[in-house]
């Protein structure tokens, strides 16, 4: 039995309150998420369970209990406190994923500081910006990538501390550089909890913008009442499950359903730090008997390439539930999770702003493959026609996908962008930036994003931010960057440039282009294919068409090109 069991029924007159019931929550308590995901389970009598099976990419195992992480927050939450760091402060987690990024996050929250999770394969620049626009007081590191911060911090005047939390001896350190080994540490049995009410913020992650630099999404608190019912309803978490999300924390992903909805529940979770490899996962599954498993499209393409017979070779019968996030589930996907696996997976939709899943295809709901699902309960979902911002009636017709506001996981702002905050909302409803469908069972249907971001492997790449690194590249003289259709991560990042007079373009320029923005922004945001052209094609006013690049890839017709400028 799924724990939403009939999701007609959960519909009638559902309450969010409900959720605060089972959490002992009341409007107006403290609600911290630290203590939630921790020292709340350990008061349940959950103290012993194992909370994090982590191995990493040397095949190394560690495993720690609720006791442990509600120690190891503790101990982490002192020693930020001892260096006088504070509530509000905002402190970046510049990690892999190894266990010292999961305490630290709990441990920042204790403290009624910022978790600011960045993802670690970040360039200097992606990362400077981040921090800038952050104002980030303290970031919490391994030794190994103290070189790149160190080549930022200058830049950085409100950086005062740089913590290296790793099991690497870090010598020589420099001004504002703390090192610390966790297990040398005596832990700390008992911390005072900073009372964190509901609109306290918690988590700030950076998502990439159309036309500026990242906007930090800002949340509080109260997302964990979003976050532990989705993650029972929709992930289905049972108290013997073995769960396994496949996110990084560097984005939303991996921090909505990578800690706190598994730990708010109380569950154990599997953590694998090593880079993709179909041999590895299906190993991972069959040791550690995982049964619910949280994963990405281009994961599961990437498995399907792998074949069925790798699969076949493992024993993978603990899988018990399936879920897939981040950009669109093809149908063929779902049949082949069917046919491989005995299960489909189950798409969700939901962004780095919602905080939560909004769209799901629930445990027992009948799938129609290729089809996002229906809205949570609680959630309004519509199809806005793109003109008069009405909802559509009309099954099949596309427009924007909206939400009404009001579910307690929703951002509640932008880092210092108030008015692109504003733009997201229009009369009732907050706009996604998302286009798709509603057909006459109520299922949603994807269709694509509204705006020329390029989301690739399920990571949002800003066209702009490529922009202006390759501008930063001396040969280059314009630049604009669009997606391209790729077989595994869907969309690929393509740039088209012009050159200084002087310089001459072949493959080796190509291929140090592509270096230049992989240390500067990330593997990510690195394009996959540069062409070169004598000209840009440019508006009469002067802006580059995307839209016509955009129209060549994808082999779409190009629409109108009146205002193209003539030669
Ligand atoms: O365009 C949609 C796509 O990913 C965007 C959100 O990205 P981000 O804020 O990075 O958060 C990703 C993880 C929560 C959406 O606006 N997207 C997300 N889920 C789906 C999707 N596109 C199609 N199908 C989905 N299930």
């Amino acid at each position: 039995m799924s724990n939403i069991g009939s999701y007609q029924k959960r519909l009638l007159n559902f309450n969010w309150s409900l959720a605060e019931k089972e959490l002992e929550y009341h409007d107006g308590d403290i609600i911290n998420i630290g203590w939630y995901c921790s020292d709340r389970i350990c008061l349940q009598g959950k103290g012993d369970r194992i909370a994090l099976h982590f191995e990493n990419f040397a095949g190394k195992e560690r495993k720690y209990t609720f006791n442990d992480i509600r120690l190891a927050s503790n101990t982490v939450g002192t020693l930020l406190t001892n260096l006088g760091l504070q509530n509000r402060d905002r402190i970046c987690l510049f990690m892999d994923r190894v266990p010292e990024l999961y305490f630290s996050f709990l441990g920042i929250l204790k403290i009624g500081a910022v978790a600011q999770p960045l993802f670690s394969a970040f360039g200097d620049e992606s990362l400077y910006v981040r921090l800038e626009d952050a104002q980030t007081r303290a970031i919490i590191t391994q030794s190994k990538y103290l070189p790149k911060i160190r080549r930022i911090r200058d830049k950085l005047p409100f950086l005062e501390y740089i913590i290296v939390l790793d099991h690497t001896k870090t010598k020589n350190l420099e001004n504002k550089e703390y090192a610390f080994y966790l297990e040398e540490i005596p832990a700390v049995e008992k911390m005072e909890i900073f009372p964190t009410k509901s609109e306290s913020p918690s988590v700030l992650h950076y998502t990439s913008g159309t036309t500026g630099q990242p906007k930090g999404v800002q949340h509080v608190h109260y997302s964990l009442i979003s976050q532990y019912l989705t993650t029972k309803w929709v992930l289905d978490l049972q108290d013997d499950d073995i769960y396994w999300c496949t996110a990084d924390p560097g984005w939303v992903t991996g921090t909505s359903y990578g800690i706190i909805g598994p730990w708010s529940l109380g569950i154990t979770q599997c953590v694998l730090d090593a880079g993709f490899s179909a041999q590895a996962w299906y190993r991972f599954i069959e040791k550690y008997k995982i049964s619910m498993w949280y994963s990405s499209p281009t994961a599961i393409r990437s498995l399907m390439k792998a074949g069925n017979e790798l699969a076949m070779s493992y024993d993978l019968s603990s899988l018990r539930h399936l879920a897939s996030i981040g950009e669109p589930l093809n149908p063929e996907a779902v049949i082949w999770s069917q046919r491989v696996f005995g299960k489909p997976f189950h798409d969700t939709y939901w962004q780095t702003e919602t905080g939560s899943i909004m769209i799901s295809n629930f445990p027992g709901m009948k799938i129609k493959p290729g089809s996002m699902g229906k809205p949570f309960p609680g959630i309004t979902g519509v199809i806005l026609d793109q003109e008069r911002f009405e909802p559509i009636k009309e099954a099949g017709k596309i427009g924007l996908i909206a939400f009404r506001p009001g579910w307690p996981a929703m951002m509640r702002g932008y880092c210092n962008n108030q008015e692109i905050y504003k733009k997201k909302f229009v009369g009732r409803w907050y706009l996604t930036g998302d286009k798709g469908s509603i057909d006459n069972e109520g299922y949603f249907w994807f269709v694509g994003r509204d705006d020329d971001i390029i989301n690739t492997g399920g990571h949002l790449v800003s066209p702009f931010e490529v922009e202006s690194a390759l501008l930063e590249y001396p040969a280059i003289g314009e630049s604009a960057v669009v997606s391209k259709p790729d077989e595994v991560n869907m969309e690929v990042v393509k740039a088209f440039i012009t050159l200084k007079p002087g310089f001459l373009f072949n493959s080796e320029l190509e291929l140090d282009i592509m270096n230049f923005i992989r240390k500067r922004l990330s593997s990510l945001a690195m394009p996959q294919e540069i062409e070169y052209m004598d000209k840009l094609p440019r508006t009469r006013s002067g802006k580059i068409m995307r839209r016509l690049l955009h129209a060549k890839e994808w082999g779409e017709d190009i629409g109108d090109i009146s205002t193209l400028e003539n030669d």
